[in-house]
C-alpha cells in the first residue's frame, strides 16, 4: 500500500493564511520532497453541507475558490490528486456502515465539534449529519488508505475518532482499513493561527482573515490595524510578544533572511523579540515588517492564482480527473469492507 496522503478543506470559503501555515503549505513541500507514494486532496463539499444545508449555492461556488487557492500554493495535479467528496458516492456508503461503529455519546464528546457547535448556535437543533461528519471523515481517510493526514490541531478529535472506527471495525470484521496518522506543522505558531484580532484561530465567520487571494492594498490595511499588546502604550513601554498575534504571525512566517532583507539592525527574530520585551520598539515597525514578509510570501500565489482564474475550465478538468481516479481507489475499499462485513451477496 505504501505511504499515503489524504487531507482536505471545507469548500465555505476562500483559504487564508492560517490554512497556509496549518496544513496547505506542509503539503506542497511534502508533494515535491516526494516521499509519499500517494497524495489525495480532498474538497470536501459533502461535509461542507452538513451545516451549510440551506446554502448550496455558497458551497458550489467555492468548489472553485479553494481548487484555485489549491493551484495557486503549488499543488500540483501531476503530483497530488485533487478531488470533490461528494462526486465519490462510495465515501457515503462507508460512512453508513461506519456510524453502526460509533455511538451518540461519543459522537458528542468530540471537542471539535463541541466548539463548531457552540460556535453555531445550534443548542438543540444539530443537524444529525453534522454530529456524523467526523465519521464521513473516518471514510475519506480510510477510503484511500492514508497513512498520513496533515491538518491543523482542530482535526487532532477527528483522527482520534477514525483511529477508533478503524480499530473497531478490524477488531470485528478482521484487518482490512489502515490506522491514519496526523501530521502536524512542527512549528507551534502555525498549530492555531489567531485571528488579526487576536480571537481564538482566523475564521471566515469571525472576519479575521488575511486571504491567499488578498491584494497587496487589502494585506497592508490588515495588517496595519492588528491587535497587538494592548499594555505597550507608548514606544518606550516593555511589551508581550507570546500572546501577541504579529509576533505569532512572524513567529509562522519570518526566516532569518527576512531581517537581512527587511530590517538589517536584527539578525533574526529572537532580537526583535527581546527588543519589544526589553521596550522602545514601536508596534508600527514590527508591523512593517510582518507586512513585507507576508507580501513577499503571498506575491507569488496571488500571481499563479490569477493565471488560473483565467483557465477554470481547465481546473473543472483537473478535479474530474482526479475524482475519477480517486473514485477507483474507494470502489476497492468499499468493496473489501463489504466483503469483510459479508453484505457481499452476489459475489
Ligand atoms: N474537516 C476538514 C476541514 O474542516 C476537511 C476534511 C474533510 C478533511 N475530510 C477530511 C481533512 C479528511 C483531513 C482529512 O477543513
Amino acid at each position: 500500500m505504501g505511504k499515503v496522503i489524504l487531507t482536505g478543506d471545507r469548500p465555505t470559503g476562500k483559504l487564508h493564511i492560517g490554512h497556509y501555515v496549518g496544513s496547505l503549505r506542509e503539503r506542497v513541500a511534502l508533494q515535491n520532497e516526494g516521499g509519499f507514494d500517494k497524495i489525495y486532496i480532498m474538497i470536501a463539499d459533502a461535509q461542507a453541507l452538513t451545516d451549510n444545508a440551506e446554502n448550496p449555492q455558497k458551497v458550489r461556488d467555492n468548489i472553485i475558490e479553494v481548487a484555485l487557492d489549491y493551484l495557486a500554493c503549488g499543488l500540483d495535479p501531476n503530483k497530488s490528486t485533487i478531488l470533490i467528496q461528494s462526486m465519490i458516492p462510495e465515501l457515503t456508503e462507508l460512512t453508513f456502515y461506519y456510524m453502526n461503529l460509533v455511538t451518540v455519546a461519543r459522537a458528542q464528546r468530540n471537542p471539535t465539534v463541541k466548539s463548531e457547535i457552540k460556535m453555531r448556535n445550534f443548542e438543540n437543533n444539530i443537524p444529525v449529519g453534522f454530529l456524523a461528519y467526523p465519521i464521513s471523515q473516518a471514510a475519506d481517510i480510510t477510503a484511500f488508505g492514508a497513512t498520513t493526514v496533515p491538518a491543523g490541531e482542530d482535526q487532532k478529535p477527528m483522527l482520534e475518532q477514525c483511529r477508533e472506527i478503524v480499530h473497531k471495525f478490524n477488531t470485528l470484521y478482521g484487518e482490512t482499513l489502515v490506522e491514519p496518522n496526523i501530521l502536524l506543522p512542527k512549528n507551534s505558531a502555525c498549530l492555531r493561527l489567531p485571528g488579526l484580532d487576536g480571537k481564538a484561530k482566523m475564521s471566515k465567520s469571525l472576519g479575521n482573515c488575511i486571504y491567499l487571494s488578498d491584494e497587496p492594498e487589502d494585506i497592508k490595511k490588515k495588517i496595519m490595524s492588528m491587535f497587538t499588546d494592548p499594555n505597550h502604550l507608548r514606544v518606550e513601554d516593555p511589551g508581550e510578544t507570546e500572546n501577541n498575534p504579529v509576533f505569532i504571525y512572524l513567529d509562522a512566517f519570518c526566516k532569518d533572511e527576512h531581517f537581512k532583507e527587511f530590517l538589517p539592525e536584527y539578525n533574526n527574530l529572537d532580537e526583535l523579540k527581546a527588543h519589544y520585551q526589553k521596550g522602545g520598539l514601536g508596534d508600527v515597525k514590527v508591523k512593517k515588517f510582518l507586512n513585507n514578509v507576508i507580501q513577499q510570501e503571498l506575491e507569488p500565489i496571488r500571481t499563479r492564482r490569477k493565471e488560473w482564474e483565467t483557465k477554470t475550465a481547465e481546473v473543472y478538468e483537473i478535479l474530474k480527473q482526479g475524482t475519477a481516479e480517486a473514485k477507483k481507489v474507494a470502489e476497492q475499499t468499499l468493496h473489501n469492507v463489504r466483503s469483510a462485513m459479508k453484505i457481499n451477496y452476489f459475489d
